[in-house]
């Protein structure tokens, strides 16, 4: 197939790359100026230079004639909150606007979302498809944004929505501090009753959005996807520290702690005119119900992860210490 990838350079993008090019699919990936090409370099990619503007040549070139658009660019922080719906929102329509004009023949039009445009799970209940959106944030509420703009292109596109949890693995630097704490014995887990989350190997993730692509039962659904169990935050440290054959401390962060610590945080950056490491969000993503999924619709239409969080976080630690990075 011919494949064109928005995102291709970031952590998830680049995993969906190497199984693209597995399976012998000719792939062609939107690049900025300012991408670093460290996970595409040597690959037998097509670089297109471009953003997610309207009618952007670099999007435009891309895009003609493409079988597949796999649609894995997006802004999860960033310090100018402007982005979240310009980028995540925006580029979605452009990218969309130019498949009408550009790619006739498109098989599907897979969008990479996040379980934030649902919403956190309530009352101890997995969230599935069928629930109320309820975003958390202003990522969420842009990711939600996406997926309304693009399933309101359904009746002239192929469109399916993918909405992970977190996503780990190798190459990834968001999740990197748990895995470097966990390393060094310590844990932070919310304080109280414990609260369930769902998590997703990339591999996982990638091999979703193929699926998704491949798919008859895909075309204008969304779906949830994660490896299926949700875990208590102490069961993260629990795994690593078999994995790190050491005790791992778990300590509950109390919220009255986090909250100023994240005001500093936000305030230092804001002046830095850099992300900051900890914000307000953050705690209150960290202090929801829960972040578990129900994956039943995903795994009835036909697609079973591979991994599960054991499986996932000892591929992960193998990943980052062939990278140098724990
Ligand atoms: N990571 C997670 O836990 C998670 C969970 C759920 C959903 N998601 C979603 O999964 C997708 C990929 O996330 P990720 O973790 O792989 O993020 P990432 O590593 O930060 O990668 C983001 C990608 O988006 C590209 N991008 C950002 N702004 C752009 C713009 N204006 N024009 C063109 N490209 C732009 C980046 O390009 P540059 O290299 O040029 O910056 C990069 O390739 C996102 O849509 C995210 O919302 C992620």
């Amino acid at each position: 197939m011919k494949v064109f990838l928005t995102g291709a350079t970031g952590f998830l993008g680049s995993h969906l790359v190497d199984l693209l090019l597995q399976e012998g699919h000719e792939v062609t990936c939107l690049v900025r100026s300012s991408s670093n090409l460290r996970w595409l370099k040597g690959k037998p990619v097509k670089l297109v230079q471009g953003d997610l503007l309207p009618d952007n040549a670099g999007l435009r070139e891309g895009l003609k004639n493409a079988d597949w658009c796999f649609h894995a660019a997006g802004v999860i922080s960033t310090a100018d909150p402007k982005d979240y719906y310009r980028i995540n929102a925006g580029g979605t329509r452009h990218c969309l606007d130019l498949c009408l004009k550009t790619a006739p023949n498109l098989k599907r039009f897979v969008l990479v979302s996040s379980i934030a445009a649902g919403g956190p799970s309530r009352n101890g209940v997995s969230i599935d498809e069928t629930m109320e959106t309820k975003p958390l944030t202003l990522y969420g509420h842009s990711k939600l944004e996406a997926e309304r703009i693009a399933l309101g292109f359904k009746t002239r596109l192929p469109v399916t929505v993918i909405r992970p949890p977190a996503i780990y693995g190798p190459r990834d630097t968001m999740i990197l501090p748990v895995f470097k704490m966990a390393k060094q014995r310590l844990y932070f887990k919310p304080f109280g009753k414990p609260r369930y989350i769902s998590m997703a190997y990339v591999e996982d993730v990638a091999g979703a959005c193929l699926w998704a692509a491949k798919s008859g039962r895909a075309a204008g659904e969304i779906f949830y996807v994660a490896d299926g169990d949700s875990y208590p935050w102490e069961d993260i440290a629990d795994t690593l520290a078999q994995i790190f054959h050491h005790k791992v401390y778990k300590i509950a962060a109390p919220k009255s702690i986090l909250w100023p610590l994240a005001l500093i945080s936000e305030t230092v950056s804001r002046v830095k005119k850099q992300i900051p490491p900890i914000t307000r969000v953050h705690i209150k993503q960290f202090y929801a119900k829960g972040w578990a999924i129900n994956i039943d619709k995903i795994k009835n239409a036909g697609f079973h992860p591979r991994f599960n969080l054991q499986e996932g976080m000892k591929a992960s630690v193998a990943g980052y210490r062939q990278l140098g990075w724990l």
